[in-house]
C-alpha cells in the first residue's frame, strides 16, 4: 500500500495519543508471572504487544482481551508450561529480550522466533549474560541470531556490567536474576528507562538501585491492576509537528513523561520549542501530564553521550525538527540506533538526503544543517514503524507530496496514526 500526502495550511486539534508500549509488554509479562489477577487498563492493542500476549498465552497464561484492557490471571512466577509450537515475537524487539530473561533457566525447552528484521538485530548481548547465569540458550550465527533455543539449566547469581545502554538487556537480566539462586547485580553505563525497576518494585520484587547500579534478590511477584499512560515516543511526532510547521498549535493528552524516557522534551526546549505542560497525573507509578505545543522557532543543537538513551526511539523525528532549526544539530554516540528495527542512522540520513535536505552521516549519528526544507518525493518505511511516521509528519510540511511505501508499518506502535494525521488541521 502506498499513501500520497500533502502539506497542511495549519495544524490545529486536541489528540490523545496511544498507550505506552514499553509499559504495555511489561504489564501484561510481569502480571502473567504475579501470583493473581489483574486488569491492565489503556493497554496498547499494537501489533508487537499482541505478540507479547500470544507468546505469553502459547505458554500457559490464561489472559483476556477486551476493546483496551486485558485481564491476566496469573499462577507464580514459576507456572509456565511448554508451549506446542515455536514462539513467535513478529517485530517485537522487547518481546524477544524481556521473554528471554523470563525463559532462561525453566524445566522446558523452547524457542523465541521472529519476522526478517528481528533475525537481523543483535541477541548475544542478551544470551551470553543469561548463559553465564547458568541458562543453556543457543541461536544462529554463534548465538547472534534468532531463532533462540532455550533448554534448561539453573540459574546462579552473577554480578555484570552491561556493555550497551539498553534497557531491553537490563530487563531480561532482571527478570532471570527474579528467578536465579542469589539474584544479580547490574551495572548500567548509562541510565535506560527504568519501567522494570518501577513496576516490578511496585509488585513486591526486591529490588534496589543505587546510582547505576542495580541489585535483585529472587522474588516472588504480586499482581496489580495498572493503567498505562499514553507513550510519550508516539507523542514525539505531534511534538514536532507543531514545532516546524508555520501555523500549529496543538494539545496531546496523558503523555508519560518519565525521566528516563522524556530526553526528547528536554531537546526541544532546549532547542527553543514554545511547550507547557498541565494536569500532572501519576498512572500506577509513571508521571504523565497534558502538553500544549505550538509553531516555534528552532535552533540546531547537540545531542549526545547519556542523553541518547533517554531519546533513542525519537531521534529519527529528531532530525526532522533539525532540519527546520537555525543553524547545525550534531547526534552522536547513538550507534545503537544502527541495530533497531531498521538501521535507522543510515535510512534516515537517506530519506532525508533524498528530499533535498543537507545531512552528513557518521558511523554513529548524523550532522544535520538547519534551515533547510524538505522536497516530496516517494520514499519507504522499510517496514520500520517509526520511519512511516517521520515520513506522514515530514508531509505537513513538505513542498511537494509525500508518498509513502508501506506506510501501515506504524501499527505496531501507533493503530489509527493515519488516520489522525488526514483528521488534523487543514
Ligand atoms: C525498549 C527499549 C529500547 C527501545 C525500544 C523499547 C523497551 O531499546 O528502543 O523501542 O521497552 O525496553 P533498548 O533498550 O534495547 O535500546
Amino acid at each position: 500500500m502506498d499513501y500520497s500526502l500533502s502539506s497542511k495550511k495549519s495544524l490545529r486539534g486536541d489528540i490523545t495519543i496511544p498507550p505506552d508500549k514499553s509499559l504495555s509488554h511489561r504489564a501484561v509479562m510481569f502480571n502473567s508471572l504475579a501470583d493473581g489477577n489483574a486488569k491492565i487498563s489503556n493497554f496498547l492493542m499494537g501489533e508487537d504487544c499482541l505478540s507479547t500476549i500470544s507468546v505469553l498465552r502459547e505458554l500457559g497464561v490464561k489472559i483476556e482481551v477486551s476493546s483496551d484492557s486485558v485481564i491476566t490471571y496469573g499462577k507464580g512466577i514459576n507456572s509456565l508450561s511448554e508451549p506446542n509450537k515455536i514462539l513467535d515475537v513478529g517485530n517485537s524487539g522487547t518481546t524477544i529480550r524481556l521473554m528471554s530473561g523470563i525463559l532462561a533457566g525453566r524445566n522446558f525447552e523452547c524457542t523465541l522466533d521472529g519476522d526478517s528484521s528481528i533475525r537481523k538485530r543483535p541477541m548475544n548481548r542478551i544470551i551470553k549474560p543469561l548463559n553465564m547465569m547458568g541458562a543453556k540458550i543457543s541461536a544462529n550465527n554463534n548465538n547472534e541470531n534468532a531463532p533462540i533455543h532455550f533448554n534448561g539449566g539453573n540459574l546462579q547469581k552473577i554480578e555484570y556490567e552491561l556493555p550497551v545502554a539498553s534497557a531491553q538487556l537490563k530487563s531480561a537480566l532482571i527478570l532471570a536474576g527474579l528467578r536465579s539462586e542469589n539474584g544479580i547485580k547490574i551495572n548500567e553505563k548509562a541510565t535506560s528507562r527504568d519501567h522494570t525497576e518501577r513496576l516490578l518494585s511496585n509488585m513486591g520484587a526486591d529490588i534496589t538501585t543505587d546510582g547505576l547500579e542495580i541489585t535483585v534478590k529472587p522474588s516472588e511477584i504480586e499482581s496489580r491492576d495498572i493503567t498505562v499512560p499514553g507513550d510519550i515516543s508516539s507523542a514525539s511526532f505531534w511534538l514536532v509537528a507543531a514545532c516546524i510547521h508555520k501555523d500549529a498549535e496543538l494539545t496531546i493528552r496523558n503523555v508519560g513523561i518519565n525521566k528516563t524516557r522524556s530526553g526528547i522534551i528536554s531537546v526541544l526546549e532546549r532547542m527553543g520549542a514554545s511547550i507547557e505542560f498541565f494536569n500532572e497525573k501519576d498512572y500506577s507509578g509513571e508521571p504523565a501530564c497534558d502538553i500544549h505545543i505550538k509553531t516555534s522557532y528552532l535552533k540546531g543543537t547537540e545531542i549526545s553521550g547519556s542523553e541518547i538513551p533517554l531519546l533513542i526511539d525519537e531521534i529519527p523525528i529528531l532530525a526532522l525538527a533539525a532540519v527546520f532549526a537555525e543553524g547545525q544539530t550534531k547526534i552522536i554516540d547513538a550507534e545503537e540506533l544502527r541495530y533497531k528495527e531498521s538501521d535507522r542512522i543510515s535510512l534516515t540520513v537517506n530519506w532525508m538526503k533524498k528530499a533535498g535536505a543537507i545531512v552528513e552521516e557518521l558511523q554513529d549519528g548524523m550532522i544535520i544543517t538547519g534551515n533547510q526544507m524538505i522536497n516530496g518525493g516517494t520514499f519507504s518505511s522499510n517496514g520500520d514503524h517509526r520511519l512511516a511516521m517521520t515520513l506522514g509528519i515530514a508531509s505537513l510540511v513538505s513542498k511537494d507530496n509525500i508518498i509513502v511505501n508501506n506506510p501501515e508499518a506504524s501499527n505496531v506502535s501507533y493503530p489509527g496514526f493515519w488516520e489522525k494525521l488526514n483528521l488534523l488541521g487543514e
